[in-house]
């Protein structure tokens, strides 16, 4: 194989990639008010949420973990990464929305209307791009220090906030809680 047919196969799998991360994200639209109106049999509901044992994420690093099919991205941020994410809540947002599913609607996009406690330490985010679906690359990726989704250049800072590129909305947390101190509930 020549290098050029080397280079096509990878953008044939690369768009693949694309597309169908894009129908899983219209799929799990779908299938929610679904479920929400079918009042789920207690199997269903176990299956729905989902239990996180976090007392090995580091400060600085993420775990990425499955729920409902989809990545959801568990981080534990350093002093500087809370510092560099709420010094920028006066910044132009593209999306000024909390997009928090455990707090009003109508908040604002404020760092700590976002993150799980009230020091900032814990960021809780689907990890799918709110542009087409692809899954963004994190560890302070992109330019503003978060997650950027290479797919179509969207970079999202420390807060998972879109700051740049074709995403229209801000990284969105699930419905999350503490049970314990080193577990965490989705759902
Ligand atoms: S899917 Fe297009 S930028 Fe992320």
């Amino acid at each position: 194989m020549s290098q050029a047919d080397d280079h096509q196969g990878t953008r044939r799998d690369f768009l693949y990639y694309a597309t169908g991360g894009a129908a899983a994200v219209t799929a799990g639209v779908a299938v929610w008010p679904l479920v929400d109106q079918m009042n789920p049999s207690a199997d269903v509901k176990a299956l729905s949420s989902i239990r996180v044992d976090i007392s090995g994420v580091e400060v600085g690093s993420q775990i990425t973990v499955k729920w409902l099919g989809k990545p959801v991205f568990i981080r534990r941020r350093t002093e500087e990464e809370i510092a560099a994410a709420r010094a920028d809540d006066d910044a132009a947002l593209p999306d000024d929305k909390a997009r928090n599913a455990n707090v009003d609607a109508s908040l604002s996009a404020a760092d700590e209307n976002r993150s799980m406690d009230e020091a900032g330490e814990w960021l809780v985010m689907m990890g799918v791009c709110t542009h087409l679906g692809c899954v963004p690359l994190g560890d302070g990726a992109g330019d503003f220090g978060g997650w950027y989704c290479p797919c179509h250049g969207s970079h999202y800072d420390a807060s998972g906030r879109i700051r740049r590129g074709p995403a229209p909305e801000n990284l969105p947390v699930p419905v999350a809680e503490f049970v314990d101190e080193t577990t965490i509930k989705l759902g």
